[in-house]
């Protein structure tokens, strides 16, 4: 099996493929622009998933690397799933240098609870006391 290498050199992400993915089958980046997705990962650090050097795993951190972080854009594609290279990429994001001892670790997810619960994440203890502003369509404006 050939080797899977994780990093965070932003010069290395495959914008194309990052794009094509959010903004054609997520379904939560659906039409995301390619300039604002450019833009996100900009100002994120970023993690990118290789095997023999090609893309095929992705994930984003918003984070100050001192209190807070929010998971984003996790995904693997469609042809590389189920063999452990997401459980591996959550790995890199919980073990960087720069994202530990924060206070509050943040990501919304529709259906992949079970692969987050592995790595401490549960639902909010008191949902009551967060606020969101939350635009789900704005891209399909
Ligand atoms: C979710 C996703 C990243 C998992 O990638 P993967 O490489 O196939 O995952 P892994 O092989 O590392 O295994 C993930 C583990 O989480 C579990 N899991 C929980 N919810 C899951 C889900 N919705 N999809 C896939 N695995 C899920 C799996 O059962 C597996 O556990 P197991 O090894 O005990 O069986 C991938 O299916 C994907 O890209 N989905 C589309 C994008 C997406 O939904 N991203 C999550 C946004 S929050």
């Amino acid at each position: 099996m050939p080797a899977f290498l994780i990093d965070t050199d932003p010069a290395r992400l495959d914008l194309d493929l990052v794009h094509r993915f959010l903004s054609e089958q997520s379904n939560w980046a659906r039409g995301i622009p390619r300039a604002t997705l450019a833009r996100a990962i900009a100002h994120s650090l970023c993690f990118g998933g290789y095997l023999e050097g090609t893309q095929i795993a992705f994930a984003r951190v918003v984070s100050d690397c001192a209190t807070f972080a929010y998971l984003a854009d996790v995904f693997v594609l469609p042809e590389h799933r189920g063999r452990g290279y997401a459980r591996r990429l959550l790995a890199s994001v919980m073990d960087h240098s720069e994202l530990q001892g924060l206070r509050r670790f943040s990501l919304a997810t529709s259906d992949a609870h079970g692969l987050y619960a592995g790595f401490g994440f549960a639902a909010p203890r008191r949902p009551q006391s967060l606020m969101e502003r939350y635009e789900p369509d704005i891209y399909q404006k």
